[in-house]
């Protein structure tokens, strides 16, 4: 599927590492490289032609992801540079102030790092609870496990949509439902969703939402904050500069500007905003619908094939999305990594910043194939052959 808009898979390439980050169209190069040589210039700051194409072309982007993820604002979406950032400013930009000392927020223990550390951050600082949600025997989130984790102290749901080892799709519908009739606001981690899924914010319900352009063909650097906008009216910024303020004077007396500028401090990422337009346009174009059913076919067929080799554990064979994580017996898991490397084959191995699940695995580290709508069966059969290769032990040692 589009597989000609990717000069890497040209190469012969088999990239299979798309949690981390995916692989980019071509069009991405040509809107920046197109914004670098013909309109380089600063955005809202500038009185003359280009520079007004600049902001132009950066706040059609706003409009884009506002309309891909179903936001009622544009109000609600500030760009930032990745998921961690985002994360990062509202649980310090928001929960700092509306949380306060004993109150409980729910995490689980299969959280990407940047959805755990600012948690344990703010604790220290303000003595906020953390609990953990507990996981079923697949390491997956139920509702009923949602429901007995809450108390009524619990003020916080914080989970990502789909993890980025267990590969789960939490119920997030259901999750915010429970967790709007007890008060309960829910962050969503979308890293992993947002990408390969319809994420309908309205629909969903989501109070806050964060997300990576570079995991979705966009460049790197930029990252979406989502917040409903009476809770984003409650947000304080924790960057200051040039930008986001209205006025302030030599007293100290400062006057801030209202939500999205407010959290955009300093010049943004424009080449990579405006890139990351041209990338909502083509995903658009193949459709979010389209690029779920393909990964699905891929994953049942990757998982199917994986299953002939007795060697292979797979951790999550349950999970609805694309990430597959598993271990073949007696090879460390970087050395499985770097074997099939040698075959030109792209996969990431180690405990993908989520290193609390391994008291869920019971083992540190694993090796992860995550898919994305590029991707063909007929990779998956070459991976199976090479790792069928009778010899595979001999050649890592
Ligand atoms: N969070 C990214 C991953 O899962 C980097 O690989």
């Amino acid at each position: 599927m589009h597989r000609d808009d990717f000069k890497m898979l040209q190469t012969g390439l088999i990239y299979f590492d798309n949690g981390a980050t995916t692989l980019k169209p071509q069009i991405l190069s040509e809107s920046i490289s197109d914004y670098y040589n013909y309109y380089s210039s600063n955005a809202h700051r500038g009185d003359y032609t280009i520079s007004l194409k600049a902001s132009n072309a950066y706040e059609e982007t706003r409009k884009l992801v506002k309309d891909f993820i179903n936001a009622k604002s544009n109000k609600e979406i500030a760009f930032t540079s990745g998921t961690t950032d985002s994360l990062n400013k509202i649980i310090f930009g928001y929960f700092r102030y509306n949380l306060q000392n004993g109150d409980e927020v729910l995490l689980t223990k299969s959280e990407h790092a940047s959805n755990i550390l600012p948690w344990f951050e703010l604790a220290d600082e303000i003595g906020i609870k953390i609990k953990y949600i507990e996981l079923d025997e697949n390491h997956e989130v139920t509702i009923e496990n949602v429901k007995k984790a809450i108390t009524d102290k619990t003020k916080v749901i914080s989970i990502a949509h789909i993890t980025n080892v267990v590969g789960d799709v939490r119920p997030v519908k259901e999750i915010t439902e429970l967790a709007h009739q007890n008060n309960i606001l829910v962050l969503v981690d979308g890293a992993q969703s947002v990408p390969h899924m319809k994420v309908d914010v309205t629909y969903l319900d989501i109070d806050f939402l964060a997300f990576s352009a570079h995991k979705m063909c966009g460049p790197t650097g930029v990252g979406v904050l989502y917040g409903k906008e009476e809770l984003l009216k409650k947000i304080k910024p924790i960057i200051f500069g040039g930008g986001m303020n209205a006025e302030f004077n030599t007293d100290g007396l400062r006057i801030y500007k209202e939500m999205p500028d407010l959290l955009e401090a300093g010049t943004p990422n424009i080449a990579g905003v405006i890139g990351f337009g041209y990338i909502l346009k083509y995903l658009n174009e193949i459709g979010i619908k389209n690029i779920e059913t393909k990964e699905q076919e891929l994953k049942q067929y990757l998982i199917q094939r994986l299953k002939e080799i007795p060697e292979i554990k797979i951790y999550n064979g349950h999970s609805k999305s694309g990430i597959v994580t598993i271990n073949y017996e007696g090879i460390f898991p970087q050395d499985l990594a770097i074997y099939l490397d040698k075959y030109n084959i792209c996969t990431r191995a180690g405990n993908h910043c989520a290193k609390i699940l391994q008291d869920e695995f019971k083992i540190k580290n694993t090796c992860r194939i995550s898919l994305y709508f590029y991707n063909t069966k007929e990779e998956i059969d070459y991976l199976i052959k090479v790792l069928k290769n009778p010899n595979i032990k001999n050649e890592i040692i």
